[in-house]
């Protein structure tokens, strides 16, 4: 086949010419246009014959992939049930976070039930992360650990080792020589996972690859990389808190939005098996202001209690501070407190916090966050053996969310004994707790509080 001529190939707006120029006629900006070896494929390339692909029909019987597990309940959980072999993963978090220490304790922990593991980190030195291995006990462990930032190298030892388990921390120090960029730009992120992940594939060996989160900049994060990979982790938290959170974005081997529950702790990272006992063991006496809800994380029940605080405003326009829930879904809630129920916030500051922090993105959480900012205007607490949950629409209704059972099930068992819950969901009968069913926000308002 004849050599294709090369192309130039705008990097900002695309455009393609004929032959390089300083600046592209079509966006007009500078030092954007590279040369590309166009793809030797597409209709005309095509006029060689190509192989015909195997077909098979939707209903051949696939074995679910196997899996084995870390050892670690709450990441196997996130995983879907354990690591898939020859899958890539991608571990995302705000630099600090922990996810060098979690990847350190899992490649321990898969060492020690017998899988192969690889640790290569590029950020550290090899002794700096023995030493950590060591502080956290897992000297021991049987993990081959390198320092190395050539990815040529790394695939080239990847091949000759042949581990069941490859960990590269991070994806922004790793860099090709045949892509002329810096690590961490584009190219490279975007290359080198190009690479890795095609390694996984073709080798059989699950990879792990951690990327910082980056506040824009110079540094490409590691949403350049979520395409490419089967499972999307994030590992989330406040940096002043000890709770972190890994949560699972994308998952072409199980189910996304279920999350593992971590403490960091002076001995790294420990699980916290039961996230609502933890979330909620800082309520006291009962407060105003506090609202427990009963939510669904993943597949699991998690209580969490909302914080609201409000007070008279010195500004011409009050304050809204969030934290740990979407400001728009807190203005929506409180239009709706004054427009349907009369009562107005205007000239209140409101601060919203969800304790532990956790983050809490279910539109069920709305009725503890409306009770909360009520409780909290109207200095009236909320019983403490209360919990609550329910979507409020803009009318003001309240409507049913899922799983409500489960929600029940789990604030009963950790000693609840009453509950809020819109009509018409469904409720067993059971568990010794009273639930009262309110059909929108006024009725529950004015039962709750008296007001509005
Ligand atoms: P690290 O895993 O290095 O974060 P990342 O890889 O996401 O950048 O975690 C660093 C933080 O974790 C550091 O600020 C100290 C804290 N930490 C502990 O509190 N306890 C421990 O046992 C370890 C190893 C770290
Ligand atoms: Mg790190």
């Amino acid at each position: 086949m004849a050599k294709s001529s090369p192309v130039f190939t705008c990097q900002t707006c695309g455009a393609v010419h004929r032959k390089w120029a300083g600046r592209c006629d079509a966006c007009g900006a500078w030092n954007s246009i590279v040369e590309e070896t166009p793809l030797s494929s597409g209709p005309k390339a095509l006029g060689s014959k190509g192989r015909t692909i195997a077909l098979s029909d939707l209903a051949t019987e696939e074995a679910a992939p196997p899996r084995t597990s870390s050892g670690i309940d709450e990441l196997d959980r996130v995983l879907g049930g354990g690591l898939v072999p020859a899958s890539a993963i991608l571990v995302g978090g705000d630099p600090g976070i922990g996810k060098s220490t979690l990847l350190l304790q899992a490649a321990a922990s898969f060492a020690n039930g017998g899988v192969k593991c690889l640790y290569i980190s590029g950020e550290e030195a090899a002794a700096q992360v023995r030493m950590r291995a060591q502080r956290l006990g897992l000297g021991q462990a049987p993990v081959a650990l390198g320092a190395e930032t050539n990815l040529r190298d790394i695939l080239t030892t990847l091949d000759a080792e042949r581990p069941a388990l490859a960990i590269i921390d991070s994806i922004q120090t790793m860099w090709l020589d045949n892509v002329e960029s810096a690590p961490g730009s584009v190219a490279q992120v975007r290359a080198s996972a190009h690479e890795l992940v095609t390694f996984a594939k073709r080798r059989g060996v699950a990879i792990v690859i951690v990327g910082h989160v980056t506040k824009e900049g110079q540094i490409a994060g590691p949403r350049v990389v979520e395409h490419m990979v089967d499972t999307v982790l994030y590992f989330e938290g406040e940096r002043g808190h000890q709770f972190r959170i890994l949560r699972a974005v994308k998952n072409r081997f199980g189910p996304a939005d279920e999350i593992g529950v971590f403490e960091m702790t002076g001995g790294g990272l420990a699980q916290v098996a039961n996230p609502s006992a933890l979330f909620l063991s800082d309520r006291d006496q009962p407060a105003p202001g506090s609202a427990v809800f009963a939510g669904i994380e993943g597949t699991r029940p998690v209580l969490t209690e909302i914080q609201a605080l409000v007070s008279p405003s010195p500004l011409g326009t009050p304050r809204r501070t969030v934290v740990g829930l979407d400001s728009g879904r807190l203005s929506t809630i409180l239009a709706v407190l004054e427009a349907r129920c009369g009562i107005p916030f205007a000239g209140l500051d409101v601060f919203l916090n969800v304790a532990g922090g956790m983050r809490v993105s279910e539109p069920a959480a709305d009725l503890a966050v409306a009770a909360a900012l009520v409780s909290a205007r109207e200095d009236v607490a909320i019983p403490p053996d209360m919990v609550l949950f329910g979507e409020i629409s803009l009318s003001g209704a309240l409507r049913p969310v899922a799983q409500t059972e489960s929600r029940l099930k789990e604030a009963s068992k950790l000693g609840f004994s009453q509950a809020i819950a819109p009509t018409r969901s469904k409720v067993g009968q059971d568990e010794g707790m009273r639930v009262r069913q309110m059909p929108d926000l006024a009725a529950f308002v004015g039962e709750m509080f008296g007001a509005g």
